[in-house]
């Protein structure tokens, strides 16, 4: 695989035509546990299925490949990637991590920092006092998601570097919202990469994945050392998929953001919407930042609305965008981070982070756009007309079933 070639050209021939024995076009999926040594003092290249496979080392060249990385993993969920990064930090030393990062990596780094594994710190890493100031306490590994899920917050990783650098910090970005077609870390600077790759990677909607990219050689071979060691790693089938999923990549992901580009620009217009959060925006507070570390503004977007608009009504009018968790997928989404994504973020976490119960997310799917305009205002007209006539305040999620609150996929 060159690094010289394109991107687009990287995912569109992503194993194409690397089957010697029958020289099939799309590769053959290698589903063996295990693999057979010509003898018991020769290791051969793949010898158990958890510490390589084929099938799963295509998909890691080609993810390293597309984000400049020197050694990739492969993992079964993003989860299991931010998990696998941890196991670089020791007890006592320091993780710092957004305040409004994907509620799933709350719980994860919570949970880990009351066992004692490590300290964790949850900081607006948009705000450069906030962050100078959190720098000072040495932290080891520092993650940036940018743009965050789900307020779209940009952090500058050029910045993040740049103070990384001073402290001999480990940095790592989550690029699960814009995938390397958008943005591409590595090159800012950043040490490691970790992806979701059940989102706009595979874009099928199909698998649970994840993915750590290292810049360096030394430090992709200590992580494919813990992966292999937890058994993190990915499953052949998932690495199959999500190599078809990811040769679309770029037309997906240019088509997606163009329809969120349009829905954004409407949303903005309507007197009923308080904000509308995209980096797109050139009154997003992160607009320029963005403008010089992203190839593109993506395909997801927030919105609070204004009181007088009854948010679950809408959720519940709404018919071309299917109510779920995820994103990034060919099909539109939306969800209430509150009850749903950031769910097991407690309540002052996510006051703290700007997670309001109004807040309402949107992944822009592969539908016409004419469409989502029409379902999204069709919801919004009646949940504005039936607002009015219901009790006065904003949606409260304890109107969800408690299981619903506890569930954070
Ligand atoms: C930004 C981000 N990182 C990581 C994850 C976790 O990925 P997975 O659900 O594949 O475990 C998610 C899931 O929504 C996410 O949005």
């Amino acid at each position: 695989m060159s690094r010289r070639q394109n991107r687009e050209t990287i995912c569109a021939s992503a194993a194409v035509g690397v089957d010697a024995a029958h020289h099939s076009v799309a590769p053959p999926l290698h589903l063996s546990a295990n693999y057979a040594w010509s003898d018991p003092c020769q290791k051969p290249q793949y010898d158990y299925a958890r510490s390589g496979n084929p099938t799963r080392s295509q998909l890691e060249e080609a993810l390293c490949a597309l984000e400049g990385a020197a050694k990739g993993v492969v993992t079964a969920s993003g989860m299991a990637a931010l998990d696998l990064v941890l196991c670089l930090v020791a007890p006592g030393e320091l993780v710092l991590a957004p305040h409004d990062c994907y509620g799933g990596t709350h719980r994860l780094l919570t949970a880990r920092a009351k066992r004692g594994q490590f300290d964790v710190a949850f900081v607006d890493q948009s705000n450069p006092e906030t962050l100078d100031a959190a720098f000072r306490r040495a932290p080891k590994l520092v993650l940036i998601e940018t743009p965050s899920n789900p307020l779209l917050r940009i952090s500058d990783i050029r910045s993040c570097v740049a103070l990384a650098r001073k402290t001999g910090a480990l940095v790592v970005a989550d690029n699960t919202f814009l995938s390397p077609a958008l943005q591409r870390p590595l090159e800012l600077g950043c040490d490691i990469v970790v992806h979701s790759t059940t989102k706009f990677i595979n874009g099928h909607s199909d698998v649970v994945g994840g993915a750590v990219l290292a810049r360096d050689a030394a430090l992709g071979e200590e992580l494919a050392w813990w992966a292999n060691c937890t058994g993190v790693t990915g499953a052949p089938f998932d690495s199959f998929l999500t190599l078809r999923g990811l040769r679309t990549l770029f037309p997906r992901i240019e088509r997606q953001q163009l329809t969120a580009q349009a829905l954004v620009d409407a949303l903005a217009a309507d007197d009923r919407v308080e904000t509308v959060f995209y980096p797109g925006l050139s009154s997003h507070p992160g607009h320029e930042i963005a403008r010089s570390q992203q190839a593109g503004f993506g395909a997801m977007f927030s919105v609070e609305f204004k009181e007088g608009v009854e948010v679950l009504r809408l959720l519940r009018s709404i018919n071309v965008f299917t109510i779920a968790e995820s994103l990034g997928g060919f099909e539109s989404l939306v969800c209430l981070p509150a009850a749903m994504t950031h769910a097991s973020m407690d309540a002052e976490a996510r006051r703290i982070a700007g997670i309001s119960e109004r807040l309402v997310r949107f992944s822009a799917g592969l539908e016409h756009e004419q469409d989502l305009l029409r379902d999204i205002f069709t919801a919004l007209d009646s949940a504005s007309e039936i607002g009015a006539a219901l009790p006065a305040g904003p949606a409260n999620i304890s109107k969800f079933p408690k299981q619903a609150a506890d569930i954070c996929a």
